[in-house]
């Protein structure tokens, strides 16, 4: 596990689009897994930026998404699908054909998962999967639990989420109760892993996911078993790092 410590947002958002930037240079046709959430949006506008430039071409690139909440129409703006677009799909040259979110219009969870954990198989895994990481450890929607989930599944969002989130819906009723998310073990599968991590309000997970017992308790910390983790983090996130 290699830590890279960064002086803030930017520098941090930078960095992590150079790694992002290098699998796409040193593999034009590989597959990105992808995260939402606030944390990535920097290093998204980064690769647009050089994108723009000219030194970035996302003509042969694949994407899967993390996850995606479920019965939520693409069009609504805190799909996922929305944001992807929004901050990268829409901005590049990447065949919207390539890229792939779970789709949270398909009532059958079953069937939808299966064919999710179906389709990351037949691209043939994930070169590089980008995560974020949640102050209860969570990654993905893979909340802290008995076990580590490990394939791709429905679940049931917590009160607190839904708690968390009803200020970007009209009203608590419209946040969605249910997400289609990849395990852990969809996750853990990734040829190599870049977590992002930025504040102060992230340190304590951060000392406890990476530095504390491996336990589904803390669902990031199963990350201390990859072989090929690279965790991009500013200062503030790493202040409590023993
Ligand atoms: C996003 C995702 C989540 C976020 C996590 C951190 O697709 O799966 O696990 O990565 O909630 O979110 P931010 O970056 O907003 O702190």
């Amino acid at each position: 596990m290699k830590i890279v410590k960064t002086r803030d947002y930017n520098d941090m958002s930078r960095k992590a689009a150079n790694i992002i930037s290098a699998q796409i240079i040193t593999k034009p046709d590989c597959v990105l897994g992808l995260a939402t959430g606030s944390t990535p949006i920097g290093a998204y506008k980064q690769l647009v930026e050089w994108y723009e430039k000219g030194d970035l071409d996302f003509s042969e690139v694949k994407t899967v998404n993390l996850d995606e909440y479920k019965g939520l129409p693409r069009t609504n703006d805190q799909s996922y699908y929305y944001f992807m677009h929004e901050n990268l799909f829409d901005k590049v040259n990447i065949n919207p054909e390539n890229t792939h979110l779970p789709d949270g219009t398909k009532e059958d969870a079953k069937a939808e998962c299966e064919a999710y954990e179906a389709l990351v198989e037949s691209l043939g895994g994930t070169d590089l999967q980008l995560l974020g990481l949640g102050h209860n450890g969570h990654i993905g929607f893979n909340e802290p639990a008995a076990e580590f989930p490990k394939t791709t599944h429905c679940v049931d969002l917590q009160e607190s989420t839904i708690e968390a989130n009803k200020r970007f819906f009209a009203s608590a009723d419209e946040v969605p109760r249910q997400a289609y998310t990849m395990g852990i073990g969809t996750i853990m599968q990734a040829k190599q892993i870049l977590v992002v991590v930025s504040g102060e309000d992230k340190a304590e997970i951060v000392a406890k996911a990476f530095f504390g017992p491996v336990t589904p308790e803390v669902p990031a910390s199963i990350l201390q078993l990859h072989r090929n983790v690279i965790i991009v983090a500013d200062e503030a996130a790493l202040s409590k790092v023993p």
